[in-house]
Order: C-alpha cells, then sequence, then structure tokens
C-alpha cells in the first residue's frame, strides 16, 4: 500500500516510523511519504491560507498549493487514489472503515488547518480519485495531523503482514462488533485480587463461554449503542 501525507507540519509524522509501522515501512507493505503543503507555493512568504470570502473568524487554505499537490500525487500513480481529509464535519472513523481502506492500494491524507479548507478542493479533488472526509469523532483538534496519524495506525495494522499474529487481530474490540474480554497474566494473585478461577481451570469451552459473556457484559454497560444495531 502507498499512503501519502499532505501537512504544513510534516514532522508531527516523525512518530509513525516507530515500532509496528516502522516495520510494515522497512519490510515494503507499507510505502509511506509525508510532503509539506508548503512545497506547492510560489511566493516568498510559502503562503497556504487567506482571509474567508463573507467575513468571519480565522483563515481559509488557499486552494493552489492543494491542486498542485494532488496534480503531482496522483500523476504516474498505478491506482486511483482514494483521498481522504480529515474533518469534525465527516462521516466517523470505525473498524469497519479501517478495514475498508486497508484493502485500498493508495492512500492521500490532506491535512487541513486553521478553518478549513477551500469548498472547491474537494470538488476538484474528486476529479483525481475518491474523496473521503473522515472524522475521528465528535469533538474538534487543531488540524487533520493528529487524525490522520491515528488513521494511519489503524489502517496500517491491518495490512495483511503487519501484525505478525493475525490471530490477535480478531480477538479484539470492535472486530466483532463487541469490546474485547479482559486479560490477566501472571502473577494469579496480585495486591489481594485474584485472577478470576475460569481462567486457570484448563477447561477452554467454559474460557470461552465465560469470555464471550464478558464482552456482552462489558458492551451492554460501557457502549450500549453498539448493541442497538
Ligand atoms: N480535524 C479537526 N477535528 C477533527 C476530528 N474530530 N476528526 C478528524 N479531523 C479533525
Amino acid at each position: 500500500m502507498r499512503i501519502d501525507v499532505l501537512s504544513i507540519f510534516p514532522s508531527y509524522f516523525d512518530g509513525l516510523t516507530l515500532s509496528l509501522l516502522g516495520k510494515a515501512r522497512d519490510s515494503g507493505l507499507l510505502e509511506l511519504h509525508v510532503r509539506d503543503l508548503r512545497e506547492w507555493t510560489s511566493d516568498r512568504h510559502r503562503t497556504v491560507d487567506d482571509t474567508p470570502y463573507g467575513g468571519g473568524a480565522g483563515m481559509v487554505m488557499k486552494p493552489e498549493p492543494w491542486g498542485l499537490a494532488l496534480d503531482e500525487l496522483a500523476t504516474g500513480a498505478s491506482a486511483v487514489p482514494t483521498i481522504i481529509f480529515p474533518s469534525p464535519a465527516g462521516e466517523v472513523f470505525t473498524q469497519a472503515k479501517a478495514r475498508e481502506l486497508a484493502a485500498r492500494e493508495h492512500l492521500i491524507f490532506g491535512c487541513g488547518r486553521y478553518e478549513g479548507i477551500d469548498e472547491r478542493v474537494f470538488d476538484y479533488a474528486a476529479t483525481i480519485g475518491e474523496v473521503r472526509l473522515i472524522s475521528l469523532g465528535d469533538y474538534v483538534l487543531n488540524g487533520g495531523e493528529v487524525a490522520t496519524m491515528a488513521m494511519i495506525e489503524a489502517i496500517g495494522r491491518l495490512i495483511p503482514g503487519v501484525v505478525g499474529n493475525p490471530e490477535s487481530l480478531v480477538e479484539e474490540s470492535h472486530e466483532d462488533g463487541l469490546l474485547e474480554y479482559p486479560s490477566y497474566t501472571k502473577p494469579s494473585i496480585w495486591r489481594d485480587r485474584a485472577v478470576p478461577e475460569v481462567l486457570l481451570s484448563g477447561n477452554h469451552a467454559r474460557i470461552a463461554a465465560w469470555r464471550r459473556e464478558q464482552q456482552l457484559e462489558r458492551t451492554r454497560t460501557r457502549r450500549p449503542d453498539l448493541l442497538d444495531g
């Protein structure tokens, strides 16, 4: 998979070279390119924003650098890209969407800042690839960078071969629409707290039934919305 990121703060993404995703890059499963949007400016101040038409607070990202950047990233690409703009006004990101996006060949993340990006950029981007506005949740971040990192981590670990033991992907929260069951390790008693007896029983059927019940109970109490659908 190829992922391109456009941002005016490319150093945000230095952390993605660590750990799991670092390994994914080293092994060639994930090709990640982070580019500074200011590369596609031509004025002395490398301007990427301007005042909003119609007035109002804050600044809006100018369309020209975005247009040039998208043109360059799409040129010579082997697949039609999926172009993702993180936005609190987008569809909400879920594990199902991470899985869907992990199957794409080429993702481009466009990180907006300030009060947003000139609306015509989304329309133009749709002539180059499939445009998705995606929100991390119902709260506002200062820009798309942190949301993009979260999405790349969620998507990247689903690329086949990135997570060493694929079984660990199957049993985690949200993969079957439920929250994960609780986990314990040694010692069996720690600070007066004992590990549930069933887990020491060696009875795999009982353990599986107990874990399922725990998943249901946790989901009922913490995230009843997941059971409504
Ligand atoms: N940019 C600002 N807030 C955001 C959010 N909640 N999700 C994705 N991108 C954002």
